[in-house]
């Protein structure tokens, strides 16, 4: 179908749904469990009113940023997600393509279906990226990644450490759908061969996780990960107040946080991040002038956006969306993606007389109904 006659992100998916194999859809739309998390993600920024101020010039908007020092041309960033060719040939490269005139940020997943190398070729000067890094537990293997990535230092401007799934949540309409489609071993493009098979297959999630690390732990990993890089840190997956207060003690290795449950696909009923933004800005605000706090989880339209935006977050990350954009679409979808959450962003902000981003806080928002302590 025609990208244009698209108008929000849930046509897009009707689209991608139609489109990607039954085990691709199962995979990227699956969470774990009853699937709670996964819907309070998106249901929570519906519960935060907006407090729009009229009679304020808004002929100018301007959605450009600076996230971990460099400029970005949205607040918006693509967040790293496994296997993109299970939905179309162009994968993560086409994901970058179409990104790539928003000047948005993109991380990529060491279970990306491509290379680290073949996702940043001919992307736009000044497009950055940052690598998201699943811990092996042969530790070599992750060194290896590593210095690969220190070899691209235009490109590749930090790597996102994450912490919310040392092991799979339990997917089990990923589950359900193992025995659909190709009997190919599916495996992470960065360590090809050499990924290591889980016996008997599984889901898709069940597969790549086999050979992950589940003993990460703050005193153990942060010093190793130092001597392997010297590239800023960013943990992703932090859910309490309490974690993000730690991160913050390991500044200025570690630069940002992201605010995390995995898109709901690690523990079912974990807080939104929406939560863990209120908890900080009650137990420990010190922490938003200390180090970035990025959010991800449930956008579906720019008044979300907006809103983590005014809760504290300087970034928000999409993972299904340009999945699904992708696989409505190729290139052409995950840019039609982009230039809705971009038009959606501009006429919030408008609409709330606000013209850049760093003047969005929390007065243009009421989030009286999701607090809860
Ligand atoms: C993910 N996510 C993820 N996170 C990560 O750190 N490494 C990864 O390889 C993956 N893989 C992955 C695959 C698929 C299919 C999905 C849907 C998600 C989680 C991702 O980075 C992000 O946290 C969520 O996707 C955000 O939620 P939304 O935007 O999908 O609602």
């Amino acid at each position: 179908p025609d990208m244009q006659s698209l108008l929000n992100l849930d046509e897009i998916e009707e689209v991608a749904t139609k489109q990607v194999s039954k085990k691709c859809w199962a995979y990227y739309f699956s969470a774990s469990d009853d699937m709670v998390t996964k819907s309070f993600n998106n249901q929570v920024y519906k519960q935060i009113l907006l407090r729009p101020r009229v009679f304020i010039d808004c002929t100018k908007c301007d959605t450009s940023t600076s996230l971990l020092g460099h400029k970005v041309g949205l607040p918006l960033y693509v967040s790293p997600a496994a296997m993109a060719r299970l939905s179309h040939p162009a994968g993560e490269h086409g994901i970058a393509q179409g990104i790539s005139s928003f000047g948005a940020l993109q991380i990529v997943s060491t279970n990306a279906s491509m290379t680290p190398e073949q996702i940043v070729e001919g992307s736009a000067p000044g497009q950055i990226f940052g690598w998201q890094l699943y811990v092996q537990n042969e530790r070599k293997k992750s060194e290896a990644m590593l210095a690969r990535i220190n070899k691209m230092p235009d490109k590749y401007k930090f790597i996102a450490l994450t912490l919310d799934a040392p092991v799979p949540g339990k997917r089990e309409l990923d589950e359900k759908s193992k025995d659909l489609g190709s009997s190919e071993p599916i495996r992470s493009a960065v360590m090809g061969a050499d990924a290591p098979k889980r016996p008997g297959g599984g889901g898709v999630g069940q597969q790549l996780f086999f050979g992950t690390a589940a003993d990460l732990t703050w005193k153990t990993t942060l010093p190793w990960l130092a001597k392997h890089t010297s590239l800023p840190i960013v943990l992703k997956g932090i859910q309490t107040h309490e974690d993000a207060y730690l991160a913050m003690q390991y500044a200025p290795q570690v630069k940002a946080i992201i605010l995390s449950n995995h898109g709901g696909r690690a523990l079912d009923t974990a807080p939104p991040a929406v939560h863990t933004l209120l908890e900080i800005r009650k137990y420990c605000p010190e922490v938003f002038s200390r180090i970035e706090v990025w959010v991800d989880g449930g956008i579906k339209r720019g008044t979300d956006v907006v809103k983590a935006l005014c809760l504290g977050a300087k970034a928000v990350g999409v993972g299904r969306a340009a999945l699904f954009g992708l696989g409505a679409g190729g290139v052409e979808g995950v840019h039609r993606t982009f230039e809705i959450l971009k038009a959606e962003i501009e006429t919030c902000m408008r609409l709330l007389g606000v013209e850049k981003v760093e003047d969005l806080g929390p007065r243009y928002i009421n989030s009286r109904a999701v607090e809860r302590d």
